[in-house]
């Protein structure tokens, strides 16, 4: 287990505001009842289009033609990557918020270093006096990898959050001695699906959820897939997910060995924008020198264009930076393509910075196929007897096909029809965020949603005191 700690200073209200945060690896025990089944393994991306294709086929039920007939158990010990933060002043009786995030993101999404951290959830939580507990999902980031079929899919990834609950509670999470009184769960869409499992099979596990991102419409599960493209991740961001040294990646003794023939300026991005996205300027002439030979006539905004938003950008992104070894991902992670699937999905265009855009895909993370075949959970009532509220960007692409309030019925929003599910809640809200899609927390007025949530709870008396 690593850890160490480090201190944010946030400005908050003209105040100064510090959050403490450790990075721990916590050694989870797994243990679920996973469906499992039969598909050759991907190969090339055309197989991951055939599996978009044959899991949103119309009249199909994909995910009950590849059952295999049984579940089998997953157990053993993974690694969980986490990141826990406190406010520097803490309260006797704290609040630990655990946060998880959705598909395409890592815990990073809930402490967005864009821009200093004017975006992060964290510094808001922690400055209401909360604790927090972001996790990498089973799977995901830095936590453990496996099987991206049969072992990484929802009920392992809520077997560790039910795991490391309880570790909080029993004080025996890594470098943390407290025994919390009350843990609250917040989750990103997938997250917030996860955290709607947890519940429904340990209705105790949590003293309220606050499910943002989500509601229980499939309707637009299928255009989503569309919009994605699926390709392989490997393949999409090879410096990341993919199989190639860092001697590749820089070239031998520092020599770019993808440097153009030319050598001359070319088209030259004058204004720099896509050094923004791509550090390395070597390569960004070579691609400027190769356009250049095909006889392309492109301007300056042509070649941002033709690298900043499509799969070239994924593609050479990491060239020139110091990361960590590329994953090698089994063929099973998927991604999107591009910048502008990223955006359909889950941005409302007007509403972010064209630079968070960028960062977004940058640093996205993949999803597994048996996540996907597993996506939904179960959507039936339960008994979870704590507060939940659900919080949904007005404009959410994937659970409200880009309007939630278009219900064409009495029902006051799409997510508001998840109500069915917590009968026994002491209270339910669905609260609809203006101007904001399905990416909550990559707008312009994220922070105007980070208060809503820390208000529900407070409110219903899950501060910390
Ligand atoms: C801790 O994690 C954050 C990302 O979540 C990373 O930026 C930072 O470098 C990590 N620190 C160490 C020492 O691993
Ligand atoms: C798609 O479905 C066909 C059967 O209709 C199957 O043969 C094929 O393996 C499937 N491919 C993928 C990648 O899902
Ligand atoms: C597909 O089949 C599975 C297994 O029989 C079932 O649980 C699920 O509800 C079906 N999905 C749809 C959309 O009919
Ligand atoms: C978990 O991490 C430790 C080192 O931090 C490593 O020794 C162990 O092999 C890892 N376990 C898994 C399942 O990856
Ligand atoms: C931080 O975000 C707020 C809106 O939430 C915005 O008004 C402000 O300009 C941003 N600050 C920086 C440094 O980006
Ligand atoms: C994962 O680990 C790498 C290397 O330590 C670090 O750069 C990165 O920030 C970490 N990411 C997350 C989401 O923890
Ligand atoms: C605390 O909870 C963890 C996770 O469920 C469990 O493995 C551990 O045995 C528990 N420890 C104590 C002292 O109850
Ligand atoms: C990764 O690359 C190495 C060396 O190029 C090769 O031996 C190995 O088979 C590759 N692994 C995969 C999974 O492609
Ligand atoms: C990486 O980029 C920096 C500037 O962003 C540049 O000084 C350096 O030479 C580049 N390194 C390589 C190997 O291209
Ligand atoms: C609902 O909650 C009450 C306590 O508020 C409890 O007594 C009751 O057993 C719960 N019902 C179900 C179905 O869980
Ligand atoms: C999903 O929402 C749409 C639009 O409001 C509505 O027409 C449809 O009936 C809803 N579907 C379900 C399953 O609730
Ligand atoms: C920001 O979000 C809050 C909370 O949803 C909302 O009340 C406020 O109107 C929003 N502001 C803007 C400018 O959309």
């Amino acid at each position: 287990m690593a850890s160490f700690a480090f201190l944010t200073l946030s400005l908050l209200s003209g105040q100064a505001l510090a959050k403490v945060c450790t990075n721990v690896t916590i050694p989870v025990n797994i243990n679920a009842h996973q469906p499992q089944f039969n598909l050759a393994p991907l190969q090339v991306n055309q197989d991951a289009t055939r599996f978009a294709l044959n899991f949103t086929n119309i009249g199909r039920n994909f995910t009950n033609e590849i059952f295999a007939g049984n579940f089998a158990d997953v157990r053993g010990v993974y690694n969980i990557s986490a990141k826990y933060c406190t406010p520097d002043v803490q309260k006797a009786n704290p609040t630990v918020q655990f946060l998880t995030h959705g598909i395409g993101f890592d815990k990073s999404y809930w402490d967005l270093p864009f821009n200093n951290y004017n975006y992060s959830y964290i510094d808001v939580a922690t400055a209401a006096g909360f604790s927090t507990v972001s996790i990498d999902r089973f799977g995901i980031g830095n936590s453990s990898k496996a099987d991206p079929l049969n072992v990484v899919q929802a009920p392992a990834e809520v077997s560790a959050m039910y795991e490391i609950t309880n570790m909080l509670r029993n004080g025996t999470f890594p470098t943390v001695a407290h025994k919390f009184q009350k843990v609250v769960h917040v989750g990103h869409s997938f997250g917030s699906a996860q955290t709607n499992m947890l519940v429904t099979l340990h209705p105790q596990a949590s003293d309220g959820i606050v499910l943002t991102g989500w509601s229980i419409n499939g309707t637009w599960l299928g255009q989503t897939l569309a919009d994605w493209n699926l390709h392989l991740a490997r393949l999409n961001q090879p410096l990341r997910f993919g199989n190639v040294s860092l001697a590749a990646k820089r070239g031998q003794n520092g020599q770019n060995k993808y440097k153009g023939q030319n050598g001359q300026n070319g088209h030259r991005n004058e204004d720099g924008s896509v050094n923004g996205y791509v550090s390395n300027s070597d390569l960004i002439q070579t691609i400027e020198n190769a356009l250049g030979l095909l006889g392309v006539e492109a301007s300056a905004s042509d070649i941002w264009q033709e690298i900043a938003t499509t799969e070239v950008g994924d593609i050479i992104n990491g060239w020139n930076e110091t990361l960590a070894p590329p994953q090698n991902l089994p063929t099973g992670y998927l991604t999107w393509s591009d910048l502008t699937a990223n955006i359909f999905a889950f941005l409302y265009p007007g509403f972010f910075e064209d630079a968070i855009s960028l960062f977004a895909e940058k640093t996205k993370q993949p999803v597994t196929l048996g996540e996907i075949l597993t996506l939904a959970g179960p959507i039936a009532p339960n008994k979870f007897a704590g507060p939940v509220q659900v919080v949904t960007g007005r404009q959410d692409q994937i659970y409200c096909g880009g309007d939630c309030l278009a219900t064409g019925t009495q029902l006051p929003s799409i997510p508001a029809a998840a109500q069915v599910l917590f009968p026994n809640a002491s209270a339910f809200q669905a609260y609809i965020h203006p101007n904001t899609g399905h990416g909550l927390n990559f707008h312009y007025n994220a922070t105007g949603a980070y208060h809503v949530i820390q208000q529900w709870f407070q409110s219903h008396n899950l501060g910390s005191s």
